[in-house]
């Protein structure tokens, strides 16, 4: 067998690893099982390609290659290892960012070569849309990061004909793209990266931070297209099947965040969710309601007189890591012989399966978490429902306030349970910014505090009890 078939062969057997990985991240039990066989994959398909021969002769630069690899490993790995579950997303939004840039950089690298060559002009296009898109989505993705990381202003930055000067420099970065397949001019390439960079930066600045997460879906799917494109352009299988499964898997999980969510994908991109807080954050309301509220001592008593008990969590739970307490909560309700399950919204949280992640690290039972509709179906017959961290999810203006800009998203109807407790610092609203009317609920009792904090003591109080 020549060394080409044999790599050929590799490359193939990394290509089915990759849809295999996309299979195991499917459910949470093999997910892990999924990442690792991706990882090995990715192994295989980087050693094969160290023995490749181009043109003639193995490849150039092999111990600066390797030092590139080695400096990626050295930060890479903390980096990946001790970050925070809550900056998960702005995590990804900088690996996204970089897997962007490389394309765009392969794809200048290629076009300075083989313009010489005079081309087909398909291949020139190629080119070009990988410059274009692998660029958005590196200067997208880095306002993405700041914005997460709050470098900047998490809330959508507006300004006055914002839509039509996105669309202007849109057009303009296609007519360039046109412009230099007529001409092949190098020095326009790099008006275009300039463009595709001010284009990446603007999309991006009137993009919620809460909206975030789907946004940097959509740019890790435009990342798998520039990638994809930069295989075309280097006559590479293996890139351009994996830039694939990167584009599709990215576009179906933002179809998915923006549907559990209730909104479109345009809603998401162009309407500056978020720019306003409508939310009082008073406990009183005009009307003359108020809020309950209530101890960790209280609600453990309330909890002990329970048979069937629902939690859900929320964003909050996160921020306090607190599941681990959240965990032995339901061990000690369990031992009283108390049923006990969890509601989990599909965007619970700030990024797709958070809690999902979140509570697997506490060991949670994969049998206990329930999913929103069925969820929802028990929780008429909950005695309580303990919503920890959790607000916009459960938020019944999704459904009964036609005005509200979270019309439409499905929740868990938290209301449906006989008593309802809020575990939460203050009357601050969640991401969207809007009131909650349940706080105010005659069923409703809220205990203030960190939800780590109020847990540990509502545990101590019901195994004192
Ligand atoms: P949110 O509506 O954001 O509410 C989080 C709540 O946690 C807040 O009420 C906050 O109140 C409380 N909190 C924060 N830190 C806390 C702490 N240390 N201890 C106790 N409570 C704390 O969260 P959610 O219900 O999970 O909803 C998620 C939101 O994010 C939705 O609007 C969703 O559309 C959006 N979103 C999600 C995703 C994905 S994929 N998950 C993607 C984009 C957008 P206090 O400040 O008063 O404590």
């Amino acid at each position: 067998m020549s060394r080409e078939t044999l790599i050929d062969l590799l490359y193939l057997f990394s290509a089915t690893t990759f849809v295999l990985a996309l299979k195991g991240l499917g459910s949470p039990k093999r997910a892990r099982y999924g990442n690792m066989v991706a990882a090995f994959g990715m192994l295989v398909a980087i050693v094969a390609t160290f023995f490749k021969y181009v043109d003639g002769h193995a490849l150039y630069h092999v111990p600066l290659m390797l030092l590139a690899m080695f400096i990626g490993l050295i930060v890479a790995v903390p980096v990946a290892r001790f970050v925070k579950m809550t900056a998960m997303p702005q995590l990804v939004a900088i690996f996204n960012g970089v897997g962007g840039g490389a394309a765009s950089l392969v794809s200048i690298t290629e076009f300075v070569h083989i313009k010489s060559t005079h081309p087909a002009t398909y291949v020139i296009l190629e080119v070009l849309l990988g410059v274009l898109i692998g660029t958005v989505s590196f200067a997208g993705s880095a306002i993405a990061f700041a914005k997460l990381q709050e470098l900047m202003t998490g809330r959508p930055v507006t300004y006055p004909g914002q839509q039509v000067i996105n669309g202007v420099v849109g057009l303009a970065s296609l007519a360039l793209i046109v412009t230099i397949l007529v001409t092949s001019s190098e020095p326009l390439l790099w008006v275009l990266l300039g463009l595709a960079f001010v284009l990446g930066v603007i999309f991006v600045l009137p993009i919620g931070g809460a909206d975030v997460p789907v946004l940097i879906s959509l740019l890790n799917a435009f990342t798998g297209l520039a990638v994809a494109a930069s295989g075309f352009t280097l006559g590479s299988n293996l890139l351009i099947v994996a830039g694939t499964l990167v584009g599709a898997s990215g576009i179906l999980l933002t179809r998915l965040m923006s549907k559990a969510m209730g909104r479109s994908l345009p809603n998401i991109l162009f309407s500056a969710f978020g720019a306003t807080v409508t939310a009082s954050g008073d406990t009183q309301r005009a009307d003359g309601r108020s809020v309950r509220s209530g101890t960790p001592e209280d609600i453990a008593i309330l909890l002990g007189f329970a048979s069937r008990v629902v939690f859900v969590p929320g964003y909050g739970l996160a921020v306090s890591q607190g599941q681990h307490v959240l965990r032995e909560l339901a061990d000690e309700l369990e031992k009283r012989g108390i049923e006990v399950f969890y509601g989990i919204h599909p965007v619970a949280g700030r990024m797709p399966g958070h809690m999902n992640v979140l509570l697997a690290e506490a060991n949670v039972p994969y049998e206990q978490l329930v999913e929103m509709d069925e969820a929802n179906s028990e929780l008429q017959t909950a005695d309580v429902c303990l919503v920890v961290g959790a607000n916009d999810t459960v938020n019944p203006a999704a459904t009964d306030d036609k005005t509200s800009p979270i019309y439409g998203m499905p929740i868990i109807h938290a209301d449906l349970a006989e008593n309802v407790v809020f575990l939460k610092r203050s009357m601050r609203p969640g991401f969207a910014g809007i009131e909650n009317e349940l706080l105010y609920n005659p069923k409703t009792t809220l205990v203030f505090g960190d939800a780590k904090d109020t847990l540990t003591k509502m545990v101590a109080a019901v195994k004192a009890s």
